[in-house]
């Protein structure tokens, strides 16, 4: 790693992205990696924004890609999806990487980083809602084709979380896809808590934040949505698993 690199990585501070600090508790990714000085950094060491947080920032490159290759090999972006909407995008890593997979005519984000909610609009013409709580009322009922977020629901509590299920169970439309990440007890053996307890930082409020999957497939299935794969995304020190809910056609 060159030298400027591990000297942004220092003065970073904490083991990972997905550590954050925010003033309201609820994850504020602009706390913890200021817009202004990241896109700085980003630009410096000759990365994007996304990939400057996979290598520099959380030190395991590659990860946000291999995330989309899974989804892609589950045909979640060859479903052609036309609105996609993202809760917590933060940076857009994410939403960067699925923009190459599919080309949504209506891109919808829910933010609470207003400096990077109006960067990602800037850059990537998505359109920003007004975000509170856990609230997606803007968005109509049965509206969109893929709703995902990534490293978010460990960052939150679980009321914060649950109530989001709803939602984005609400705004999908039949037939469509719902994907998201939790640090479920597949992500939690014995081993894996002691690296946490040992290895994980100091953490914050509510990271990282555990839910378990079983709440998650039987919750769905009330919606309507029903489990068709899982796999396990890096996270932190160990993995969170990303879910994917196919709303009933
Ligand atoms: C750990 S960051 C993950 C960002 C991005 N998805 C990624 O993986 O790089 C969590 C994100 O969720 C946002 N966030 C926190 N609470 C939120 C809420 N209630 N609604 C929408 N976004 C929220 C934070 O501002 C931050 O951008």
């Amino acid at each position: 790693m060159s030298a400027v690199k591990s000297g942004v990585r220092r003065l970073l501070g904490r083991a990972g992205f997905d550590i954050v600090r925010s003033t309201d508790s609820r994850g504020g990714v602009d706390d913890f990696i200021p817009f202004e000085a990241t896109i700085r950094a980003a630009q410096a060491a000759g990365l994007s924004v996304g990939d400057y947080i996979d290598e520099i920032m959380n030190g395991t490159p590659g990860t946000t890609q291999s995330t989309i290759e899974e989804l892609r090999a589950l045909d979640v972006f060859t479903a052609d999806p036309k609105t996609v909407l993202e809760v917590g995008p933060g940076s857009g890593r994410y939403l960067e990487k699925t923009l190459k997979e599919c080309s949504p005519g209506r891109y919808e984000i829910y933010e609470t980083a207003q400096p990077w909610a109006n960067y990602l609009v800037d850059t990537f013409g998505v359109v920003s809602q007004p975000t509170a709580g856990s609230s997606l009322a803007p968005t109509p009922d049965g509206s969109v084709d893929l709703v995902q977020a990534h490293k978010v629901f460990n960052t939150v509590t679980f009321l914060c979380a649950s109530r989001y299920f709803f939602e984005m169970a609400r705004v999908t439309r039949p037939g469509g896809r719902i994907v998201f990440d939790v640090m479920t007890e597949t992500c939690l053996g014995p081993a894996t808590v002691r690296t946490w307890a040992t290895q994980g930082g100091t953490g914050h409020d509510s990271y990282p934040a555990a839910m378990p999957r079983r709440t998650c497939v039987d919750l769905f299935e009330t919606l309507d949505c029903s489990l068709e794969a899982s796999f396990l995304a890096q996270m932190g020190v160990a993995s969170t698993e990303v879910l994917v809910f196919r709303k009933k056609p």
